[in-house]
């Protein structure tokens, strides 16, 4: 493993914990995106599906429910931390056609022709070599089947973390070290189809996935991600540090408001490709 890989399996690791605490009791709260990916995927009930990356869930769960009870989906991830919030929730659904397995997606230990269907949510901007974990991927897909995968649109286009990430920082008094520029690794146009095809997958489609997210004024909307991308560093606050944190993200994210509610910018990018 390299240097870099061993960081991001830290990283990965230190936030599992907060990924646990902020998941869903149970059904997505992010449905919506995971649908566009059973949608490219072509999943039916009955398929044998792999969720790469899967973190707390996502896709797995609303696949699980997809396949229903004669498909299966396999949630796979690099650190078992993550797949705990995984688990949780198929717990608390009752959902038994879910596994879980810890591995990376650079080394996939599943037989060629496995699956009916390969997913991926925002996990290939974690690779190492993107392009080898999508030959992976379509080495464990049987023939004609396809894989499909999501990541995030650009900064500009992505209101709640550009606004956020810079005002949690300015107010830690620390400066952004460039990161989590890996986020916005395949938000160009064209970025996934390039490596889709370099990993040799046929009939290769991409889109952008824009929305608007409307919340009310008065809800502290970035909790969520707030707690996810810093919750190691705010934790101990006190009471009144902690309320200051948040009247600075109120004053960071008033531009958006209209009225009484507030609206957001949420842009992904989604790509398939037939193995
Ligand atoms: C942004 S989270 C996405 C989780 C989930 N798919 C979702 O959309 O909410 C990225 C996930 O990728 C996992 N990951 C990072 N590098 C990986 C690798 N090389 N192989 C497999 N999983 C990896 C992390 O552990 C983390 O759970």
């Amino acid at each position: 493993m390299t240097e870099t890989q061993k960081q991001n399996n830290t990283d990965w690791a230190t936030r599992g914990a907060y990924w646990v605490k902020t998941a869903p009791e149970g059904a997505s709260t992010t449905d919506d995106l995971n649908q566009i990916l059973i949608g490219l995927a072509g999943i039916e009930p009955g398929d044998k599906v792999l969720d790469i990356a899967s973190g707390a869930g996502d896709p797995a769960i609303s696949i699980a429910l997809k396949v229903g009870p004669q498909g299966s989906v396999t949630a796979f991830d690099a650190n078992p931390e993550m797949l705990d919030g995984a688990r949780n929730r198929a717990e608390k659904m009752d959902l038994s056609n879910i596994g879980f397995e810890v591995g990376r997606m650079e080394a996939l230990p599943f037989d060629a022709d496995s699956f009916d269907a390969v997913t991926c949510r925002f996990g290939l901007m974690s690779a190492e070599d993107p392009v080898s974990a999508l030959e992976g991927a379509r080495h464990v897909l049987k023939a004609g089947k396809k894989a499909a995968y999501m990541t995030h649109g650009s900064r500009a286009k992505n209101t709640l973390f550009s606004v956020l990430r810079p005002a949690v920082l300015a107010f830690l008094g620390e400066e952004d070290d460039g990161g989590v520029e890996r986020r916005y690794r395949f938000s160009e146009e064209g970025s996934l189809e390039t490596v889709f095809k370099a990993a040799g997958f046929t009939n290769i489609e991409e889109r952008e996935a824009a929305k608007t997210v409307i919340k009310e004024k008065g809800d502290r909307f970035w909790q969520t991600m707030l707690v996810r991308g810093f919750g190691a560093r705010i934790e101990g606050f006190e009471e009144a540090r902690m309320e200051a944190l948040h009247g600075s993200l109120e004053k960071a994210f008033e531009p958006y408001l209209n009225g009484d509610q507030y609206e957001l910018l949420s842009t992904d990018m989604a790509a398939r490709g037939t193995a």
